[in-house]
């Protein structure tokens, strides 16, 4: 049994890595600001702190005795990060450099950080881990900088680190007004009220959809690997799906609406080095996630 420690525990992606460490008989301490993440999320068996990563002070005793820090506090407010980089910043830079520098003077061993395809530009796809990133958004240069942070750690200090740059994540608990803008949650409760499906710009963009239950056993086998240097990892299913296509997934009627700033046009990853260091595969079809999500939702 390890002691783990996640931050951001009580948002969407973070509560279910929490509940399958407990089920795999781990102890684990939940820090969240609850900014954007729900108490009700976090399991009761594990242990909750409402605190802020940005609280060195108090990070550094919660650190004391940790084998592992999965890393996924952050503000995601892609759209924000634009409005208002100083703010995000804070967050998702000041913040991650909080939680790796606790990590190393508490003597933890390993620490998970969470990236995202955010950091890379319009590039020929599929997207490899050796395109040099070229953000779009102050929030995909934040994230850009916590993996050059991850790999400064190993190099310097010794921690072990990797970065798993997660592409599209999907499923249960993942909220339309939550953090990371993302298209299926919105679809749904459209068309749960009966509102017509928004579609951003012409609908033909793509992105590479991942299921949160693949999500979390990448973090896990992230943690029992040998990669240890902070090495960026693309975590995603391999396939583009544009949002027109998701329109018809989950069905209704459309209506397009301006685009949006700051985003690339279409994403698909390699996913080969997830394949190589972790052995990791997606196992979770975009049409069966989705087909699952309108089950819990009640649509036919
Ligand atoms: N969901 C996606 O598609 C996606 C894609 C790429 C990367 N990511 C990254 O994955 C991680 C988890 O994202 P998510 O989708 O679960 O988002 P989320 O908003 O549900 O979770 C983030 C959590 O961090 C907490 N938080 C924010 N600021 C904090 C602070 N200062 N101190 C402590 N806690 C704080 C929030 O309250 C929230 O519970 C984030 O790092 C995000 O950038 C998500």
């Amino acid at each position: 049994m390890a002691r783990c420690l996640v931050t951001g525990g009580a948002g969407f992606i973070g509560s279910h890595l929490t509940d399958q460490l407990l089920a795999d008989g781990h102890e684990v301490i939940v820090i969240d600001s609850l900014l954007l993440g729900k108490r009700e999320f976090v399991n009761e068996k594990a242990s909750f702190q409402e605190m802020d990563i940005r609280e060195f002070s108090k990070m550094l005793p919660l650190c004391n005795g940790i084998d592992v820090i999965f890393h996924l506090a952050a503000d995601p407010r892609l759209p924000l990060s634009i409005e208002d980089p100083q703010e995000t910043h804070a967050v998702n830079v000041t913040g991650t450099l909080n939680v790796l520098d606790a990590a190393r003077q508490a003597g933890v061993k390993k620490v998970i950080i969470t990236s995202s395809a955010a950091v890379y530009g319009d590039e020929p796809l599929p997207i490899s881990e050796d395109m040099v990133p070229r953000p779009k958004s102050p929030y995909g240069m934040h994230k850009h900088m916590d993996e050059q942070y991850a790999r400064l750690f190993h190099d310097l200090y010794g921690l072990e680190t990797v970065s798993l740059r997660y592409f599209n994540v999907y499923g249960p608990r993942k909220l339309a007004n939550g953090g990371y803008p993302m298209v299926i949650p919105v679809f749904l409760e459209q068309q749960k009220k009966g509102q017509p499906l928004t579609i951003t710009g012409d609908g033909n963009q793509t992105r590479d959809y991942v299921h949160v239950s693949d999500v979390v056993r990448a973090n896990i086998l992230a943690w029992q690997s040998d990669v240890h240097s902070g090495e960026p990892i693309n975590i995603a299913n391999g396939v583009q799906t544009s949002v027109n296509e998701i329109a018809t997934l989950i069905g209704g009627e459309k209506t397009y609406i301006s685009e949006r700033k700051g985003e690339v046009r279409f994403m698909q990853a390699n996913i080969s080095k997830a394949k190589e260091l972790l052995g990791w595969e997606p196992t979770v079809e975009l049409a069966d996630g989705i087909a699952e999500l309108k089950k819990t939702w009640n649509i036919a």
